[in-house]
């Protein structure tokens, strides 16, 4: 595989030596796997899970000679979509054969009542539900549980974004997907969400169908005791040595956001042979300017008010009080009572997120513009 010429990876994962640590993340992974436990790994966004997954995959396929399935339920919006994203996931791990599309595989997409046809463009598949008749969704996962159980060698499925399937109109969603687990105990899965509240709910409240099934982990910041040395590192192996009170700068920019690490890196990787703190300022301002048409169409989503409120959250991250007099007056909101209906929305909308009694931006590039254009 080719070098990345930037060693700070901004999409997906590449390989280990461009991937930071998350050592003891890995071990509690690879322990369930070794004990055939099923796991949900669940952060705010852009913390690392899906990276995490992939790395611990190639260590999977490669140390353990485990087969593995990657699952994206991002774009899901409803039973149906979650079973054409997951036939997806199969084919393309399993559908090339040299006479186009493999036998069984044409055998579970009928069973699914699904048909596949390719872009005459791209090439891409694309899969569409038959007119006739669509199985209820449990004997689409049965089918496919079966395909999969069938496979020679042990296989880890991850399920990544499952927090999709708590916003389907379908009731019926999550004790399928959890009778689906306990059908096939030979496959092992690794549910991933990055909703934090609907997966804490999901799988630690009594009366829903997940709860104690598996083994639970938030993703939390990498330390600087581990990252420091790995930005160095890459640095320093390029000539470009980089000095503490930057890694520091860096990282409190960022709040500890993985990816707003590695983009600030990776720019200023690009950016300058010997990295000084103006260089990090050109940096920052050019990652907001970047940012401002997404963060004009926040402002335009949200009320006056619920806007208010989120700049006067930025400016004192992490806000304690947001009730407070004394916050209330500092920032020139109105009553209370407003702001804590926009608070409300807010954390709904996953704009702000509510930690120990204080309140944050979800989105750390957000509240740095803000915090520059108060
Ligand atoms: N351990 C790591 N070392 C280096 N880069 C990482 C690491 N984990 C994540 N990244 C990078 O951070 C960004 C966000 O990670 P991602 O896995 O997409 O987050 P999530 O799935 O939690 O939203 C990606 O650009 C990814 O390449
Ligand atoms: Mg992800």
């Amino acid at each position: 595989m080719k070098a990345p010429n930037n060693p700070f990876v901004l999409t997906g994962y590449v390989s280990p030596e461009y991937f930071c640590n998350r050592q003891k993340e890995l071990s509690w992974l690879e322990s369930n796997y070794l004990n055939e436990r099923n796991a949900l790994l669940y952060s705010w966004r852009r913390m690392g899970k899906t990276a995490l997954i992939r790395h611990f995959f190639r260590i999977l396929e490669k140390d353990h000679g485990v087969e593995t399935l990657y699952i994206d339920l991002m774009g899901a919006q409803s039973m149906p979509e979650a079973i054409k994203a997951i036939t997806q996931a199969i084919h393309q791990r399993y559908g090339h054969s040299t006479s186009g599309i493999s036998g069984n595989i044409g055998k579970l997409l009928s069973r699914l009542g699904m048909t596949v046809t390719f872009d005459p463009y791209s090439g891409f598949p694309k899969f569409s539900f038959g007119l006739t008749h669509l199985p209820p969704p449990e004997q689409s996962l049965d089918a496919i549980g079966e395909f999969l159980s069938k496979r020679k060698k042990s296989l880890v499925i991850a399920m990544d974004e499952f927090q999709q399937i708590g916003y389907f109109d379908d009731p019926a969603a999550e004790p399928v997907f959890r009778a689906w687990m306990q059908g096939f105990p030979g496959l092992r899965f690794v549910y991933s969400g990055s909703q934090r509240n609907m997966m804490r709910a999901m799988f630690t409240e009594q009366n829903r169908p997940f709860y104690k099934s598996v083994q639970i982990l938030e993703l939390n910041s990498i330390p600087e005791k581990e990252y420091f040395p790995f930005i160095r590192g890459h640095f320093t192996a390029a000539g470009k040595p980089i000095e503490e009170e930057l890694l520091n700068e860096i990282y409190a920019w960022s709040r500890g956001q993985t990816y707003a690490i590695q983009l600030v890196c990776n720019k200023l990787f690009g950016l300058a042979d010997n990295p000084r703190k103006e260089s990090l300022q050109q940096v920052f301002s050019e990652i907001i300017e970047q940012e401002k048409p997404v963060f004009a169409n926040y402002a335009r989503l949200l009320t006056r008010n619920q806007w208010e409120v989120l700049k006067a959250i930025a400016l004192s991250e992490p806000a304690t009080n947001p009730q407070s007099k004394e916050f209330l007056q500092n920032h020139r909101l109105g009553a209370a009572s407003s702001v804590a209906t926009a608070l409300k929305t807010l954390i709904k909308k996953e704009l702000v997120i509510e930690e120990n009694d204080s309140y944050l931006l979800h989105d750390v590039l957000l509240a740095n513009w803000l915090r520059q254009n108060p």
